[in-house]
């Protein structure tokens, strides 16, 4: 049972769901840890505010996955939500609830939206033709095509955007269009698709009236959506495809069979899935959340690129299943490391695995986010100097420096108890401000401009140090006379290293926990700031509470996340989504660099046999590539290559294909079950015989053709998959 008081607002607060089929990495971070801020505070001001979030589980690219690893997608799902659990613990983001869309409570939210949309005429059945893939026999989404832009020409572009040129353009425009997952060349097929007609006048005015109100926090977000609603009538929003076919992993329609729900239609249900759940576990009633005439309020945390979904779709599938719509939609941008988009390369890709791992602290982390969230759009910065400087001069310089500087006197010389008197007179002139400031903090942190909150907890952490530079109580030690001064200092020391505590508490949630024991005292309440510690309190033995930045853990951090750099796969492509999104923009940068580094460099080099290596490389070079070891399993000559042979290429459990160009000195016959040693992370490339899929090693002497060409063998014992370095 909860006990609330009567005021208690009540706030349902969501995340955006993380695919389940890839890591946590600081991207993703700044949207949890900004909304686990918000919902602390919440919570410290008393009212009944529930935090609420599931792995998103989805879709063609968590059923592939799953496909490549082995595996049941049920399988890869349940592995991923217990390292996104650890991760999302790791960094101190306490959920309520960490749900599974793939779970009863979601399908059956999904299956009751549905059929009230059904009931009030908004869902039409359509026939529509898409690309298809011959080989594995499935409908391609978007962003399994490859082809050229038909553009600007650029190879290998997506099929729905062209990340040369930007242009959007549907899949059947790309110029010799393939098929990602085969290498095939896809087909047009025609098949039934489920439609929600957000093009119904119902629905039309229903967003123009209620999604400003949706985004009324974010004016940048009301220009986006006027952009996408355009004028009254214009009618520039289309109806939504809600199905997809078998086979996919997700809800089968209800009596549509090898129909499924499309994963973006579950996703967002799947907040209510997770909150069925936390209901039946602590006895909550679903629809004082979700009913109509909730009078709850319910935010959701997004990244900007999914806005699209939660402040139009979203809304008008609640609206007319007759649900609650959202309070608001909280969009925030996606997050630059040293100024420029994460890089596997540079190691600013970085995991939330890793950098735990790596010793650093995650609280140095939610100090630097918050203090750059200031409740807009904008993309944040991580500076890597500036993170360092800023955490180690504002929380060690500035707060936790309060603390150390007191508490050793008032252990030594008073046994730890505070001074006798009331002080709160004293306290307010002696520190103008400390406590009158709690009602402005609130303030910036209830409108999420936690830059601001931290603007001003340093101003006032700010003014107690001059307080401590004004008394200096190792002076004032040093004088048995000034014993009573010294006394007062400490204890109004301690008092405004409680009241800043408390300030920091959202953000710094273990650190407040440590200092609480510090101060023995019970947990930190917002309403805790209008009074001070009561005389004569005695605290306990101060231990350092927090550790500095070291540059050189960075330099690991970094070192450890380029060291990681994943082998590209000719499969790479999620579905558009927030900060992943942002992840898999990256991979593709990162793919261009290594094709700029594979420039060959062979003319006017010197014969094989004059010792003159290529210009040196570091062994962090080196370990970019990804040799392994690999079994021809297949071996063939191709129509109308000259020197080509199609290997087919097992790196245990995988197989690639690649078309090497050893014709000349071998037949196929008596490759096939030999082993070799292959590029497994070269990025795929399209031939003119179809995908190449890495590069197998072979010796010859440039200068000397009629040489030979010799493939590379490991000696016996090395397995398929075998890392050689
Ligand atoms: O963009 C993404 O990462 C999606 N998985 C977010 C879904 S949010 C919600 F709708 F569930
Ligand atoms: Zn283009």
């Amino acid at each position: 049972m909860h006990d609330f008081p009567m005021t208690a607002r009540k706030i349902l607060v969501t995340s955006a769901l993380p695919y389940a089929n890839g890591a946590i990495h600081l991207g993703h971070l700044v949207e949890y840890i900004q909304t686990d801020i918000w919902v602390r505070f919440q919570k410290m001001r008393g009212n009944e505010c529930w935090y609420v979030c599931a792995d998103d589980t989805h879709g063609t690219p968590i059923m592939l996955r799953a496909e490549k690893e082995g595996i049941a997608p049920e399988q890869l799902i349940k592995r991923v939500h217990g390292e996104h659990s650890r991760d999302f613990a790791g960094f101190h983001v306490a959920f309520d609830n960490y749900h599974s869309t793939h779970s009863d409570e979601t399908r059956h939210y999904a299956e009751d939206i549905f059929k009230k949309l059904k009931a009030a005429g908004l869902i039409e059945v359509r026939a529509i033709e898409q690309f298809y893939d011959p080989i594995k026999q499935m409908f391609l989404p978007d962003r399994y095509i490859r082809g050229e832009c038909p553009k600007c020409g650029a190879k290998d572009q997506y099929g729905d955007s062209c990340e040369a040129c930007g242009a959007a353009y549907a899949p059947t425009d790309l110029k010799n269009p393939l098929s990602a997952v085969s290498g095939a060349t896809p087909e047009l097929k025609s098949s039934d698709h489920f439609f929600f007609k957000l093009s119904d006048p119902r629905c039309q005015t229903f967003l123009r009236r209620a999604t400003r109100e949706v985004c009324k926090a974010q004016p940048e977000a009301i220009n986006k959506l006027q952009e996408w609603l355009g004028e009254p009538g214009d009618n520039r929003l289309t109806d939504w495809d809600i199905s997809r076919d078998a086979p996919y992993f997700g809800f089968e329609i209800p009596d549509a069979p090898g129909k499924y729900f499309y994963v973006w239609l579950d996703a967002p249900i799947g907040y209510m899935g997770s909150f069925q759940n936390l209901c039946a576990r602590h006895n909550l009633n679903f629809d004082d959340y979700w009913a109509r005439d909730s009078k709850a309020e319910l935010y959701h945390f997004v990244g900007k690129d999914i806005l699209y979904f939660h402040a139009l779709f979203w809304p008008a599938e609640l609206e007319h299943a007759g649900y609650r719509t959202p309070t608001s939609v909280f969009a925030h941008g996606f997050l630059t490391v040293d100024g420029a988009k994460m890089s596997k390369s540079r190691g600013t890709f970085i995991t939330a695995e890793s950098y735990l791992a790596a010793g650093l602290n995650p609280e140095w982390l939610r100090y630097y986010f918050a203090a750059k969230l200031n409740g807009s759009m904008e993309d944040i910065d991580l500076s890597l100097d500036d993170f360092l400087n800023r955490v180690n001069s504002d929380l060690i310089g500035k707060y936790i420096n309060i603390a150390s500087r007191a508490a050793g006197f008032v252990q030594k010389r008073f046994g730890g108890e505070l001074q006798h008197q009331h002080l709160i007179d004293r306290f307010r002139a002696d520190m103008p401000g400390l406590i009158e400031a709690a009602d402005e903090i609130a303030a910036h942190y209830e409108a999420r401009d936690f830059a601001k909150a931290i603007r001003k907890i340093m101003a006032l952490a700010d003014q107690v140090n001059q307080y401590v530079d004004k008394n200096q109580p190792w002076v004032l030690a040093k004088n048995p006379e000034h014993a009573e001064l010294l006394h007062y200092v400490c204890t109004v020391l301690i008092n405004a290293f409680r009241l800043l505590t408390l300030y920091l508490k959202p953000i710094l949630p273990h650190l407040a926990k440590e200092a609480e024991e510090f101060l023995n005292i019970a947990p930190l309440h917002w309403a805790d700031a209008g009074h001070l510690l009561p005389p004569a309190h005695v605290i306990n033995a101060y231990e350092h509470l927090m550790q500095r930045i070291e540059g050189k853990q960075i330099d690991a951090l970094l070192a450890a996340n380029r060291e990681s750099l994943a082998p590209a796969t000719s499969a790479p492509t999620p579905e558009p989504h927030s900060q992943q999104r942002h992840a898999e923009h990256q991979q593709h940068v990162v793919q261009q660099e290594q094709k700029v580094k594979q420039a060959p460099a062979t003319s006017g080099k010197p014969p094989a046999s004059v010792a003159v290596a290529e210009p040196s490389i570091s062994i962090d070079d080196f370990a970019k590539v990804d040799l392994r070891i690999a079994r021809i399993a297949a071996a063939a000559h191709v129509d109308g290559a000259d020197k080509l042979i199609r290997l087919t290429l097992d790196i245990g459990g995988e197989t690639r294909q690649v078309f090497a160009g050893i014709k000349a000195a071998y037949d196929p016959a008596t490759l096939v079950g030999r082993l070799t040693v292959m590029v497994a992370n070269l990025a795929p490339r399209k031939m003119k015989f179809g995908m190449s899929e890495g590069m197998v090693l072979a010796a010859s002497d440039p200068d000397d053709k009629n040489a030979g060409l010799f493939l590379l063998s490991p000696d016996s014992g090395a397995q398929p998959g075998m890392k050689v370095k």
